[in-house]
């Protein structure tokens, strides 16, 4: 697979955009607490350097994005609001907050704003017709832009119209945001520097097959930790006693994965030893069991310090480095440490480090690692979707727009 076609986009840098109104398409799904505060702004901030081009450019910049799964039904816990206060905060300038993102409401805001101006539409899913790719309702998005900026890499992997619909009816370009992270995760596939090691943790293998399909033909050795981990040792004969096993379907695929990295050359490390308690709680009593006789009762809910050393040794070794997916359940104290020794290690690798959204840069926020990794990314679905060599609409939209 490469991915460096999708290089042959039109790009926002070279777009005249002044006196225009470009129709901004970002990804500011981001995580709220129980009172609807913002406690990760990664996406946000990713999302400066496009919207800042444009305002210099004298465009009048209309955001829009999805936040949650609100299935068509408008839920004010899922407002864009608070997000439009935060972006106000960090471009230090007013963002107009429109109350829908079609009809009046959108249209005449749009109509109203000057160029320079920044606006955000509420959450496009209020509407069902956005993940349903409704042309009706893209052909309405598109009326608020004379071009549109996809910046949104986190949901380049959705055909929603938002996302793919909406570029049928107007010129597309990509946005600065789309650019990095395309150049960067088609390092891995097109031309790794060797050693190329892959850590890819997690609850299931079904939910991973084909990027660990993948990955197993471009790596040079893939680490497995997390629950998918049980699902191998099962897969070899190991005793798993009460950790989560993906029976049935996911042990056929973890067997499926171990033949073809036999057949691909590709190491496929498994963890050696674990650590088990009774409970996935706090203040289990915890010890350490070979990986392969985990006694009844008893769950797997960490990687062990020997598999920690087996796999800090691993990354250090290699070049180039994609993680995804925690070795355990960091979220508790006793059973983050397999986590937190693979993001020091990682944060350690001089070389090309990707984290590849969701879960993992969860962790190396968690661990004070993120800003020492080459490139985090803002899509889980989507780097995944990537990596896999999936159609991403997003792109494929982008290709086929009017220009
Ligand atoms: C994500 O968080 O991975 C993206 O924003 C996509 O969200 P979705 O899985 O709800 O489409």
């Amino acid at each position: 697979m490469s991915v460096s076609s999708m290089f042959d986009l039109p790009s926002v840098a070279g777009e005249q955009v002044a006196g225009k109104r470009v129709l901004v398409r970002v990804d500011f799904n981001v995580p709220l607490d129980e009172k609807g505060e913002i406690t990760d702004d990664t996406r946000i901030v990713a999302a400066l350097p496009t919207i800042e081009h444009l305002v210099r450019q004298d465009a009048t910049v209309v955001l829009m994005s999805h936040l949650g799964r609100p299935k068509g039904v408008r839920d004010e816990s899922l407002s864009l609001r608070p997000i439009a206060d935060r972006l106000g905060q960090l471009l230090e300038r007013p963002v107009t907050f429109v109350t829908d993102c079609v009809g009046d409401v959108a249209m005449d805001a749009v109509r109203d704003a000057q160029p320079g101006d920044v606006l955000l539409l509420e959450n496009t899913r209020f509407h069902a017709e956005d993940t349903a790719n409704d042309p009706e309702f893209a052909r309405q998005l598109a009326r608020l832009g004379d071009v549109f900026v996809n910046d949104a890499f986190g949901t380049v992997h959705r055909a929603n119209a938002s996302t793919a619909g909406v570029a049928a009816y107007i010129p597309a370009v990509t946005g600065f945001l789309l650019e990095r992270e395309l150049q960067q995760l088609s390092h891995l596939v097109d031309a790794p520097n060797r050693p190329f090691a892959c850590i890819v943790g997690g609850l299931k293998v079904s939910d991973k097959i084909g990027v660990l399909e993948s990955l197993v033909t471009h790596a040079d050795a893939i680490l497995i930790g997390g629950a998918m981990a049980n699902t191998f040792l099962k897969a070899k004969g190991g005793q798993t006693g009460a950790s989560f096993v993906e029976d049935g379907e996911g042990v056929e695929f973890a067997k499926s994965i171990i033949e073809l990295a036999e057949e691909e050359d590709c190491s496929l490390l498994l963890p050696i030893d674990l650590v088990v308690a009774a409970a996935m709680e706090e203040h289990q009593e915890t010890q350490v069991v070979a990986a392969d006789k985990v006694p009844d009762g008893l769950m797997a809910l960490d990687i062990g310090p020997r598999t920690r050393m087996l796999y800090e040794a691993r990354i250090a070794d290699a070049h180039t480095i994609f993680w995804n997916g925690p070795m355990g359940v960091f979220e508790i104290e006793d059973f983050a440490d397999g986590t937190r020794a693979i993001a020091d290690a990682v944060a350690e690798n001089p070389g090309m480090t990707v984290i590849g959204g969701g879960d993992s840069v969860a962790a190396a926020n968690k661990f004070g690692v993120a800003d020492r990794m080459a490139h985090v990314s803002t899509g889980g679905g989507a780097s995944l979707a990537l990596l896999e060599g999936e159609n991403l609409p997003g792109i494929e939209a982008i290709r086929e727009a009017p220009q």
